[in-house]
Parts: C-alpha cells; sequence; structure tokens
C-alpha cells in the first residue's frame, strides 16, 4: 500500500485538494489521508467546503487556529511532525502557498519523505507578500512540482531548479469547478441575495495589502459605495477583512447597512459562490484563485493588486490588473457595464484533468 498525506489548512486548499483526493481514492493500492492543518476553521469557511466537494471529514485535524505567521507555522510544524512520525507516509502532497503549506513540506522533507507541491512555479517578485515566501521555500525543498500556467515553468527554470522534478500538469483548481459545473444550478443563491443574472458586481478582498491599512480599506470601501451608485455589488466578507471593518465602523454603522446596493454578507459556501461568479457581470478581487476561475469562464475580473503570480490570465484570460488605481478599476467597470470587456482563452491544461495527471506521475 502507498500511503499518500494530502495537506490542507486553508479555504483555497480544500478546492485543491478535492480532485486529487477524488483522484487518489480510485487507486486500489493507495491509502490516501486528509490532514487539515486547522489555519481556517469557521464553518463558511472549511466544514460547508469539505461537504460541497465531498470530501470525508479530515483524518487528523491540527486544530492550529490563528497566530501571527511564525506563531501559525511554528504549531503546524511541531503538530504535522508527530503525525509524520505515528504514519511516517510515502508521500505528502501540499497545494497552493498559504502557511501550511510551506510548513508541512518543511517538515516532510525532512524527515525524509518524498513531497509533491501542486501550484508550484508561480511567483508575483513581490517579497512582501507572504505567500511568495511561502511558494519559493516550498518549491525549492519540494521533490515533486507540479505546474498550473507556463510562467511556473519559466520561473522554476530561472531558479535553477532540476527539470526532472518538474510536470505541466494543469489546474487542479479548475478541475473542482468543472466537477461541480452541473451542480451549481441548484443554487439559490442570487434569489437570497436579491440579485438577478449578469446584473450585479462580485466583490472580495482579503490580502493585508488592502484590508491591513485602515486608510486603504476606508478608500476601497467609499469606492465599492460609489461603484454601487451604478450597479449592485455583493461582497462576501473575509474574516481577516470582517475583524478589520468591525475596527473601523463603529457599533452603530452595522456594515451591512454602509450602503442599500452593497450587500455585504458572510463568506459563502463554494457552489454558492461559484454561482455568483459565473452569474455576475464583473468581479473585483485580490484573490489568486478567483483571477483563475473568473478566466475560466470568461468573466471580466479586476485585480486590485500591482502584481499577478498568474500570468496567464491577463495573457489570455479576462482578468485586468488595476493595482491600487481605483480610478482605472472603476474605468474598466464602466466598460464592463456598457458589455465592453476583452474576450479571453481557457488556458492550456485547465481541463478538468490535472489531478489524474499528477496521481499518474505520483502513484507508483
Ligand atoms: C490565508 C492565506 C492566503 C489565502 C487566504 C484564503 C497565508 C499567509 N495566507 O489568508 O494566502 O489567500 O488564506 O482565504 O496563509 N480567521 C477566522 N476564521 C477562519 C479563518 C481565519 O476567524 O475560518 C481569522 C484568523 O484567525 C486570522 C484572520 O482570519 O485572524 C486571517 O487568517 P489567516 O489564516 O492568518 O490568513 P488569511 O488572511 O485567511
Amino acid at each position: 500500500m502507498q500511503k499518500i498525506f494530502l495537506v490542507a489548512g486553508a479555504r483555497p486548499n480544500f478546492v485543491k485538494i478535492a480532485p486529487l483526493w477524488h483522484e487518489l481514492s480510485r487507486h486500489q493500492n493507495v491509502d490516501v489521508k486528509i490532514v487539515h492543518t486547522g489555519q481556517h476553521f469557521d464553518e463558511a469557511m472549511s466544514r460547508f467546503f469539505f461537504d460541497d466537494l465531498e470530501l470525508p471529514v479530515p483524518h487528523y485535524n491540527l486544530n492550529i487556529n490563528g497566530g501571527s505567521h511564525a506563531v501559525q507555522t511554528g504549531k503546524i510544524m511541531e503538530h504535522f511532525d508527530k503525525v509524520l512520525e505515528q504514519e511516517m507516509p510515502h508521500d505528502v502532497i501540499v497545494t497552493g502557498d498559504v502557511n501550511s503549506t510551506m510548513a508541512c513540506a518543511l517538515v516532510a522533507v525532512k524527515r525524509g519523505i518524498r513531497t509533491s507541491h501542486v501550484e508550484a512555479g508561480l511567483r508575483s517578485f513581490d517579497r512582501s507578500m507572504p505567500e511568495e515566501i511561502n511558494r519559493i521555500v516550498t518549491d525549492s525543498v519540494s521533490d515533486l512540482l507540479f505546474v498550473s500556467e507556463p510562467s511556473g515553468l519559466t520561473n522554476l527554470e530561472h531558479e535553477g531548479i532540476d527539470g526532472e522534478k518538474i510536470h505541466f500538469s494543469g489546474n487542479v483548481m479548475i478541475d473542482s469547478l468543472i466537477s461541480i459545473n452541473n451542480r451549481i444550478h441548484h443554487s439559490r443563491i442570487l434569489e437570497t441575495i436579491g440579485v438577478q443574472e449578469h446584473k450585479f458586481g462580485l466583490v472580495t478582498l482579503h490580502r493585508p495589502s488592502n484590508v491591513d491599512s485602515t486608510s486603504r480599506l476606508k478608500e476601497l470601501i467609499s469606492w465599492l459605495k460609489e461603484t454601487a451608485n451604478k450597479i449592485p455589488v455583493v461582497f462576501p466578507v473575509h474574516p481577516r477583512t470582517g475583524k478589520r471593518l468591525e475596527q473601523i465602523f463603529s457599533e452603530n454603522t452595522a456594515i451591512q447597512n454602509i450602503h442599500p446596493n452593497l450587500k455585504m454578507i458572510t463568506p459563502l459556501r463554494y457552489i454558492d459562490f461559484q454561482k455568483l461568479l459565473k452569474s455576475a457581470q464583473f468581479v473585483i478581487t485580490d484573490s489568486g484563485g478567483v483571477q483563475e476561475e473568473t478566466t475560466w469562464r470568461g468573466v471580466p475580473c479586476i485585480t486590485l493588486r500591482n502584481n499577478t503570480e498568474r500570468p496567464i490570465t491577463l495573457e489570455t484570460g479576462t482578468n485586468y490588473l488595476a493595482g491600487n488605481d481605483l480610478r482605472l478599476a472603476g474605468s474598466i467597470i464602466n466598460d464592463c457595464i456598457a458589455g465592453r470587456t476583452k474576450q479571453g482563452r481557457i488556458p492550456e491544461l485547465w481541463d478538468g484533468k490535472a489531478a489524474s495527471r499528477i496521481a499518474e506521475i505520483i502513484v507508483r
């Protein structure tokens, strides 16, 4: 039996491990187990994703909630190491670029366990992002590197990583999206929120660069209010952003009442979010995964960051990089409302079969 551990900690990881879980579980001589670090723990950020993606209850939950980066990373390493000591799997698979990814890759590789990084090679070239540090460290220690877009191949080559380790496998996040696609029609989220198909904008913001600074967050909220004067805006609020908003707005201004057309709601489960994303006229985001999902669906995406580690979404997809320039973002939104948007193409190997290509290489 080949024992394989799949690690997940934060919301985007759940979407990435799901197709790998389903694919690896089909193999007869494979014993696959899920380790949840606990980095994301609210029901809406975790359990509902397991349900929608038909994942089992994690075999191990390290229950590491909150803390600074150092505390979070250190605790995950300590607890994951104990699990590895007990189980000694043949393989550990980590995905993406969150703290759990880097922490578990470091521990596994030091125990001599073959470590695979899924979504390797992406680079924003912005070391102020915690994710960039996580990507560089994880790629430099992992044994197998599975790349989702061509820029990943170039970046790893420039860093001098042995080409034998690198595989262009495609995008597992798109595997998940395709697998639930025919279930999103059952979602009643548009009715629940009170918006109509293609007549609203969708917003997600959680990056420290946008939400940790009070002045930037205030500027963003007043800009979203202006946008909401033109078209309804739906904003599922990430816990990090929610905590910051609570600090900024006084207790008597509930964030739901900031503007009647700005619908601030709690984080959504995967299927409901995909329904909204597919139905939106445009999406405003600072998330990595949302840039990819909008590209696959052909929905215009305005990214409020100065860079992206996913350049394919700009080159062939529907993504626009607006940086901090909200005037530019506003004019792109006006173009979207007027129906003037760039036509994208689906990138190579974003075809729903990435997990099966990865499993073929990992399973002996
Ligand atoms: C993390 C990832 C980021 C990813 C994002 C997706 C890192 C460095 N960052 O950012 O790359 O894009 O997840 O969502 O790993 N919290 C809750 N409930 C939860 C989850 C978080 O209250 O279910 C709170 C935490 O306690 C903390 C804050 O939200 O106070 C931020 O959580 P954290 O996991 O540190 O980082 P994210 O901003 O979620």
